[in-house]
């Protein structure tokens, strides 16, 4: 058996079928909102590599820090023989992870991007023929069967992503991902936290204007995959701090009133000037919200880490 393996979990016109959904849905709604899932093509994972090298976005260095300093002490906690990382992309933090984890035998990247796991996968087989690679192409927000390999299992959810869902897909999620676990298996989730307003702010409004040029990529996803007409620049980015949920939202906001044509849904959308389509939102934690969150899909919250600055924290946590 070869050590590097690639499954497909969806079949090819799933991803069509999601897309024209949740434009429908959301291009429909009051207030218009987009889901960021659809940021990913090719064009935007390339901004998205960008933005974790920006001088304001400190969640990739801070997390990367975390994982330096810690994977020795996540390797003895937990024994993993099994890694299974979620929403793996480049893969490029969990290198530090795959290199402290000394039973590791299998690592299972889950992705909805084959181009990714390919890459990825085939880089980490050259250097580590000791491994087997099995890579998932699927959606982690949805449900997907795990190879047979051997326990005990650590499943990591980093960069921060949970917080692109909101409480109750959160909470969803953290049941499907408990669902996984046997005793003895654990989940390392990746949490920004919540800290001052201006330095959020920033991370999601950049001076390059690097993030603008990802929120916009979404348009031009829906032009290519649904023969729409949006302008780009007919809309400005905005990033946006609400105190009352902690999550910073980024929206496209509409310079001038405006019609858009979706083609491919039958569906002409009208914008007001001024009007704000969300298009991100990216919460923000603290230790207890996190504790609480987990507890209640059965999980229990072992270890806290964070970068020495306190800005990112790394969870372990396990089946109770
Ligand atoms: C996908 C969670 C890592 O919310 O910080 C970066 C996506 N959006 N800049 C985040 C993102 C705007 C990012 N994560």
């Amino acid at each position: 058996m070869s050590p590097f393996q690639i499954t497909r979990t969806l079949p090819e016109d799933a991803t069509d079928a999601a897309l024209r959904a949740d434009v429908l849905a959301g291009l429909t709604a009051t207030p218009k909102t987009l889901p960021p899932k659809w940021f990913y093509d090719a064009h935007g994972s390339e901004l998205f590599e960008r933005i974790t090298t920006l001088p304001e976005y400190y969640p990739t260095r801070a997390e990367r820090e975390i994982l330096i300093d810690r994977s020795a002490e996540i390797a003895a906690a937990t024994g993993a023989r099994t890694l299974i990382e979620l929403g793996s992309g480049s893969s490029e933090k969990t290198r530090y992870l795959i290199d402290a984890l000394t039973s590791l035998r299998t690592y299972v990247p889950v992705d909805v991007s084959e181009s990714a796991l390919t890459q990825a996968g085939r880089a980490l087989v050259a250097e580590r023929p000791d491994l087997d690679v099995h890579a998932l192409i699927a959606d982690f927000t949805g449900t997907f069967t795990l190879p047979d390999t051997p326990g005990p299992r650590l499943v990591a959810f980093l960069g921060g992503t949970i917080g692109n869902l909101l409480p109750a897909e959160r909470a969803a999620f953290l049941s499907s991902v408990r669902a996984l676990l046997s005793p003895g298996d654990a989940l390392l989730l990746g949490t920004d936290l919540v800290k001052d307003e201006q330095v959020l702010v920033r991370a999601y409004d950049d001076a390059a204007g690097v993030t603008a040029a990802f929120d916009k990529n979404v348009l031009t996803v829906i032009n290519r995959e649904l023969g729409a007409d949006f302008d780009p620049a007919a809309f400005d980015h905005v990033a946006v701090w609400d105190a009352e949920h902690e999550w910073i939202e980024m929206r496209l906001r509409s310079r001038t009133a405006q019609s858009v044509k979706v083609p491919a849904l039958d569906l002409a959308v009208d914008f007001t000037a001024g009007e704000e389509m969300r298009t991100e939102v990216s919460a923000k934690f603290r230790e207890d919200g996190v504790r609480d969150e987990l507890a209640a899909q059965g999980l229990k919250l072992t270890h806290w880490w964070t970068d020495r600055e306190g800005r990112f924290a790394l969870s372990l946590s396990t089946v109770r």
